[in-house]
């Protein structure tokens, strides 16, 4: 069996979805469950991109064990002096070096020659090495490079000391034959004394990411790089659980293994969701919410009579609906504590008295406090911690002319303002106070509702999508409660936050 490597940048090239913005306590919080899930090797971040995502590199640098750290930089010595900066405490620390080498990059995007990108290439990743000793290098848009280019390139990177070579498909543009192919040509062709590790790194535009992946694996490939639910830039990454459970079911076939904890999934990849504010599309594989659900009425005497008839993953491999012992209202802090720490929460002693009030409180509502729920709170919890504008109350009023009026008020942190208006449903006259105190005018993108758990008690889970149309940006929020305004009121503040910071007033 060939030990394959998993390489998630959920924490950057996920980050780069569109609304997608994560503060430092949820990178640190993903990168724990990342490293439960057994990742080998995270991207924290781009170091030099801001001061955000410098802060948070280093501080899940300093709050991993076991997985390699990796930051992000371009083939300039104030990225690579900026990652060594942030991952200096990280246990395990590794610099992810890149420089495109297709003709439409460098000639349009760098406005370098092919000989300025070589020599480019050898002075940053022999300045790399001087500071790491894991240095990746990442031909940006290998697939549309000249294949000779391409070698001499990869060429240069491992003289010059990467002893990780990873081959991007940036825009989605190959096949898995073509992608396979050339993993085998590189191999075939580069020179070195030392082991070199190559690695996919795939997007989905033409939905062959997880696909390409593969096959790269089949040719050679001994790393994948991906994010968890697939999520990225476009159409997004590969989908690290995907290529998990391929190698595991289809052992037999790649002859591989991996690090991956595969009942971990599923709780991996709601916290992504959850924290991302990207929700998974029900027919997902793996992890969406049809994946396990058989409709026919063959299918279903078939599973009955024997599963595998036609599931060839069991739920449970991955984590969905494990027969884990919800709590309730009689559970004492012991049995919530030792529930939070395998759900793998580690929390400190005022964390944990806050999060515990606050599961007595849903308890009193809701006959059974499930995993989903225990999540939900936490996600709550840690928005709370980290907002700058705190929601107060919500009051509704109907208008005589059939309108809903609305009078909201927010703790800006400075003062707290209290606004009303109207519109022609609830949402809108709460939407529209909102966008008053806030002097705000943004384009709602995206608003659905769902449901935490099953059930008549289930809380309501909304997320909500603002557009800056002007800049093209785009910012999710998140909003859990019982009641389905409130969490609408939530969420709705929750994405105006991350506006505010970004675009400011209109
Ligand atoms: O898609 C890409 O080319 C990248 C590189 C930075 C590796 O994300
Ligand atoms: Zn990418």
């Amino acid at each position: 069996m060939k030990k394959i490597q998993f390489f998630d940048t959920t924490l950057r090239d996920g980050e780069q979805t569109p609304g997608v913005n994560f503060n430092t306590k949820e990178k640190v919080q993903i990168a724990k469950q990342l490293e439960k899930w057994g990742i080998d090797t995270i991207e924290a971040g781009f170091p030099i991109a801001s001061v955000g995502d410098f802060e948070a590199v280093k501080a899940i640098a300093e709050n991993v064990e076991t997985m390699t750290v990796a930051g992000l930089a371009r083939c300039q010595k104030a990225d690579i002096d900026r990652a060594y900066e942030a991952l200096q405490h990280a246990k395990h620390p590794q610099i992810h070096v890149f420089l495109a080498t297709s003709p439409v990059h460098m000639e349009y995007k760098l406005k370098m020659t092919p000989e300025e990108v070589i020599a480019s290439i050898k002075e940053h990743v022999s300045y790399a090495k001087t500071k790491f000793e894991k240095v990746q290098f990442s031909p940006e848009d290998a697939t549309r490079t000249e294949k000779n280019f391409l070698l001499k390139a990869v060429q240069t990177a491992i003289d010059a000391g990467a002893t990780i070579i990873n081959v991007p498909d940036t825009v989605g543009y190959s096949n898995p034959t073509e992608y396979g192919a050339l993993f085998k040509f590189l191999i075939d062709n580069i020179q070195s004394e030392q082991e070199i590790i190559f690695s996919s790194h795939c997007h989905d535009d033409l939905g062959m990411a997880t696909a390409n992946a593969l096959a790269a694996i089949e040719n050679g490939a001994r790393r994948v790089e991906g994010t968890v639910n697939g999520i990225g830039e476009r159409a997004g990454n590969t989908a690290l659980e995907e290529v998990a459970l391929a190698l595991y079911i289809r052992k037999d076939f790649y002859q591989s293994e991996s690090s991956i904890t595969l009942n971990e999934t599923k709780r991996t990849s709601d916290l992504v969701s959850r924290l991302s504010g990207v929700a998974v599309p029900r027919n997902k594989a793996i992890i969406g919410a049809n994946a396990y659900a058989h409709e026919s009425g063959i299918h279903q005497d078939g599973v009955l009579k024997n599963p595998d008839t036609y599931e060839i993953i069991t739920p449970s491999l991955v984590g969905v609906n494990e027969n884990s012992l919800p709590l309730g209202k009689l559970s004492g802090r012991h049995a919530f504590a030792a529930k939070m720490e395998t759900l793998g929460y580690q929390l400190n002693d005022e964390e944990l008295k806050d999060a515990f009030k606050r599961f007595k409180s849903l308890a009193d509502k809701k006959k059974q406090v499930t995993e989903d729920d225990l999540i939900a709170l936490m996600v709550g919890q840690s928005q709370e911690c980290n907002e700058t504008y705190r929601l107060g109350c919500v009051q509704l009023q109907y208008v005589s002319d059939g309108s809903q009026g609305a009078i909201v008020s927010i703790d800006t942190g400075e003062e707290t303002k209290t606004e009303s208006a109207i519109g022609s449903g609830s949402i809108q006259a709460i939407y529209n106070s909102i966008d008053k105190i806030l002097g705000q005018k943004p384009e709602l993108k995206e608003y659905y509702i769902k449901a935490v758990t099953g059930g008549e008690d289930a809380q309501a889970e909304v997320h909500v999508t603002l557009a800056d149309t002007e800049n093209n940006r785009q910012f999710n929020g998140i909003g859990i409660d019982f009641d389905v305004l409130q969490a609408s009121a939530k969420a709705y503040v929750k994405a105006s936050e991350q506006f505010q910071k970004e675009v400011g007033k209109a």
